[in-house]
């Protein structure tokens, strides 16, 4: 008998699983696959090993403007890809090793939920019985693939399958411009694939605010990336992909076809219905404390469908486990950052100006040219970016920053702690920022708001 279940060893498990344990909690983890889930398997982090990869090449290829030249330069996709496995490897031990030092028991099997008998719930794993009187459910979510002719066949992939390839597709149509569709079309442009990205609405980066999804479509127009926006996709044939668009039905040439057109909470045949857990469309129901409407159940990470990011997904672990341990933590989800790790980046927290009208919000805003910013000048060439404010007329206090250039994935916790902590553009104004650091944009495009 255990105190506490957890299924599924993704962000939101294992480190649930890994909080509970240096509680004191006796855990037992169950995966099916490997540690670490999506994020660290055929996601976050494979992703930007890529990225990374593709940066140094392109950086190599075109810093004559900054007076570095290099010959023969060459990206190497096999060398590249052991790299990317040995880094997941290594995190995969790292996780393991955590998960023992705080006492949690792995199971390797697909675990169902077979039931409760006075207070202890059950969870099958192949023969085994697990018990335990508290279960969090952590399995995550899987790829969408929309029902059109073709969507099955062989070269059509899911991010899971496209980060293993042995070769740059020639012509790879992305369905979908959104984080994923984005962040792969970045990296098979800078290492010479032809990629067409295929959205149906009429800017790419979905939520993001429009001043930066257009800024961003520029830049990765000038990658090479071409975009059909407001353009449906009909069908998928072995060497094209059909679309719908405004123009009438257009075929666009596809070697391999990337389907990221967004993701779903992955609870089939997991057993919610032998507890009666309340689900919408297979997105476990939540509280902000992480409680499912079955109390000694939680449910955390991509599974309840919220927010759909590894770092939402640690916190909502960290809140779940509060909970069971009589904390009072609760997920303040208005300030989780988002990022987009194109080339360049995006990086954004808070209200988009829009959502901030849309709520009836009296807001003032500012924006800065990232150019305006000496450390960025100093080691960018020829690439736009911008920062823009959000800011509450009435309170003066932050309520949105949204940036594009620089290493703006590396900064946007800052603007992220400003804003939990409520601050007033005034007290930000009073903070000392290090200087140069192409951070000091947030302060600088502070200082320019007039409130
Ligand atoms: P997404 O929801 O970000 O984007 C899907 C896009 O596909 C949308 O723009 C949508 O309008 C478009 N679309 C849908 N159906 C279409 C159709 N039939 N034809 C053309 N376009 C269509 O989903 P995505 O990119 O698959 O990402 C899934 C999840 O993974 C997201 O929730 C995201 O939060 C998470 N993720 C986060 C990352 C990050 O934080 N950097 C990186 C990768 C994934």
């Amino acid at each position: 008998m255990y105190d506490l279940i957890v299924l599924g060893g993704g962000p939101a498990g294992y480190y649930s699983a890994e909080r509970a344990g240096a509680e004191g909690l006796d855990t037992v983890l169950v995966e099916k696959s490997e540690l670490g889930g999506v994020c660290l398997n055929e996601g976050c982090i494979p992703s930007k090993t890529l990225l990374h990869c593709a940066k140094l090449y392109r950086q190599a290829r075109d810093s004559e403007a900054f007076g570095v030249s290099a010959e023969n330069v060459r990206f190497e996709l096999a060398t590249v890809m052991a790299r990317k496995q040995k880094i997941i490897e290594m995190l995969r031990k790292g996780i393991a090793s955590t998960l023992k030092k705080h006492k949690v028991t792995v199971v390797e099997g697909e675990g169902v939920i077979a039931g409760r008998e006075g207070g202890v719930f059950q969870v099958l794993v192949g023969e085994q019985v697990l018990e335990a009187r508290r279960l969090l459910v952590c399995t995550g979510s899987e790829a969408i693939r929309i029902p059109i002719p073709g969507a099955d066949k062989p070269h059509v992939f899911t991010n899971r399958e496209i980060l293993s390839v042995d070769a740059v597709p020639e012509k790879l149509v992305v369905i979908g411009g959104g984080v994923i569709g984005l962040e792969l079309a970045t990296f098979f442009a800078e290492i010479g694939g032809k990629v067409t990205v295929v959205e149906m609405l009429p800017r790419i980066g979905g939520p993001i605010d429009e001043e930066i999804s257009g800024v961003l479509e520029k830049e990765l127009i000038k990658k090479g990336i071409s975009f059909k926006l407001e353009a449906k996709v009909a069908a998928i044939s072995d060497d094209a992909v059909t679309c719908q668009t405004k123009d009438g039905t257009e075929e666009i040439p596809a070697d391999i076809v990337l389907m990221s057109v967004g993701r779903r909470a992955a609870t089939k045949g997991i057993g919610l219905e032998r507890l009666n857990i309340q689900h919408d469309r297979g997105a476990v129901v939540v509280d902000e404390r992480g409680r499912t409407n079955v109390p000694g159940v939680w449910a955390a990470g991509d599974v309840n469908g919220k927010s759909m990011l590894a770092h939402t997904a640690y916190r909502e672990g960290d809140v779940c486990i509060s909970d069971m341990t009589a904390g009072r933590q609760v997920t303040r989800y208005h300030a989780v950052p988002g990022v987009i790790y194109t080339h360049p980046e995006v990086a954004m927290v808070g209200l988009t100006e829009s959502e901030a009208r849309e709520a009836g919000v009296e807001i003032v805003t500012g924006k800065l040219p990232m150019t305006y910013n000496g450390r960025y000048l100093a080691e960018s060439e020829g690439e736009r970016g911008i920062c823009k404010v959000v800011v509450d007329k009435q309170t003066g206090a932050l309520l949105g920053v949204h940036m594009i250039g620089g290493h703006c994935s590396e900064m946007i916790y800052g603007a992220a702690a400003l804003i939990e902590d409520e601050m007033r553009v005034h007290d930000i104004q009073e903070i000392v920022f290090p200087h140069p650091t192409i951070s000091e944009i947030i302060k600088d495009t502070l200082m320019h708001v007039k409130i």
